[in-house]
């Protein structure tokens, strides 16, 4: 096991398999989209697999898929094939829009995907239209029924926006009631792709939990998993559990175990850093495994100690999400 200049420990990697997505979430991207990286820019499936294969010897032990939106991109359920072949990996999770997912979730089960996180801000089809400028929510309420047919733990992330969904708070809580979900919202960050709003909070964490207790007042402090980044509460009786992301405020930086590749195979070692190793560079230029290694390490022993540092050592943030991965 790897720990970082702060003693936490590196074992999950956010890998991004694409920046392109099919949707225009107002909080990730312009609605005229970003600029795409052209194909030979973007990590071949064989340069990520030996790159897990490389950290999951150094002790990474997840491996969270994401995008832009992995579906997309041609070829994924064979990368996910092959990565579940990766000695010392224990977990493969996704991300994922949900608009080209359900006929993929019998596939995901089978070769033992165990968790699915699903974006879905919005249970009304006119207010999903407008937050991700395409009319999609049927077809992700579907991957969601597939998914729980399945027995894949999901979680559903709704970015909280005010005047956008704070309407949805409430109604996406009782999704709790009857599903087996872990519905968490989280706090817009400035990724959108142009820098033209750096949110105001005008909904903390704090804030978001108390309109929830105001309408469930029984509403139960959970005790959160290791290196959680959601707070997680629960309603008693109900089957599902509800999460808040401070992802904003950024308070679980303490217990950050997570590093990040770009779909370009950029290193971030914090989200809101600016990108810290060219990984593609090194593979193209023929690097060797035990260099790739010594290229980690030293990336690792200089992990900023939470996101506000590696912020303020960068310029305006007007990078998308779907360019990062989230
Ligand atoms: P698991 O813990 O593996 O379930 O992942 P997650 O909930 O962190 O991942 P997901 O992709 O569902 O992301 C949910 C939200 O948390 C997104 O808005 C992410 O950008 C945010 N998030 C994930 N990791 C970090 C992080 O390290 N720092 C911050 N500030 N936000 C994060
Ligand atoms: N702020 C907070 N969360 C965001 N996501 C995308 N853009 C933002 C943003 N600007 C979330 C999506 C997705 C997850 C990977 O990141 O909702 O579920
Ligand atoms: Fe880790 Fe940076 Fe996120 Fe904090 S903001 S949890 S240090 S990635």
């Amino acid at each position: 096991m790897i720990y970082d200049n702060h003693n936490r420990p590196i074992t999950y990697l956010r890998l991004a398999v694409t920046d392109r997505c099919n949707l225009r979430c107002f909080y990730c991207m312009p609605e005229e989209g970003i600029k795409y990286l052209h194909k030979s820019q973007v990590l071949t499936y064989e340069e990520m697999e030996r790159l897990v294969r490389v950290l999951a010897r150094l002790g990474v032990e997840k491996v969270r898929i994401t995008g832009g939106e992995p579906f997309v991109r041609a070829g994924l359920m064979d990368f996910l094939h092959r990565l579940a072949a990766i000695d010392g990996l224990k977990d493969i999770s996704l991300t994922t829009n949900g608009v080209l997912t359900a006929p993929h979730v019998a596939d995901l089960a089978a070769l033992g995907v165990k968790s699915v996180n699903l974006s879905m801000d919005t249970l009304d089809r006119e207010r999903f239209r407008t937050i991700t400028r395409r009319d999609e929510l049927p077809a992700v309420l579907k991957t969601l029924d597939a998914l729980l047919d399945a027995g894949i733990q999901t979680k559903i992330n709704a970015v909280v926006m005010d005047g956008q969904n704070t309407q949805d708070l409430i109604p996406l809580a009782d999704l709790t009631r009857t599903m087996p979900v872990d519905v968490r919202f989280i706090e817009e960050m400035p990724f959108n792709g142009e820098g033209s709003h750096y949110p105001v909070l005008h909904w903390t964490h704090n804030r978001i939990i108390d309109e929830i207790r105001s309408q469930f007042p029984a509403l139960e402090k959970l005790p959160d998993p290791p290196f959680s980044t959601s707070a997680n509460y629960q309603i008693p009786g109900h089957q599902g559990t509800i999460g808040v992301i401070a992802a904003f405020s950024r308070t679980f930086c303490g217990t950050c175990n997570r590093i990040r590749m770009t779909a370009q195979g950029t290193l971030k070692t914090c989200l809101y850093d600016d990108g810290v190793l060219d990984v593609r560079a090194l593979l193209r230029s023929g690097a060797s495994d035990d260099g790739l290694t010594a290229a980690f390490l030293k990336a690792f022993a200089h992990r900023p100690l939470n996101g506000f540092e590696a912020e303020k050592k960068r310029s305006t943030v007007t990078e998308s999400m779907s360019t990062i991965g989230g």
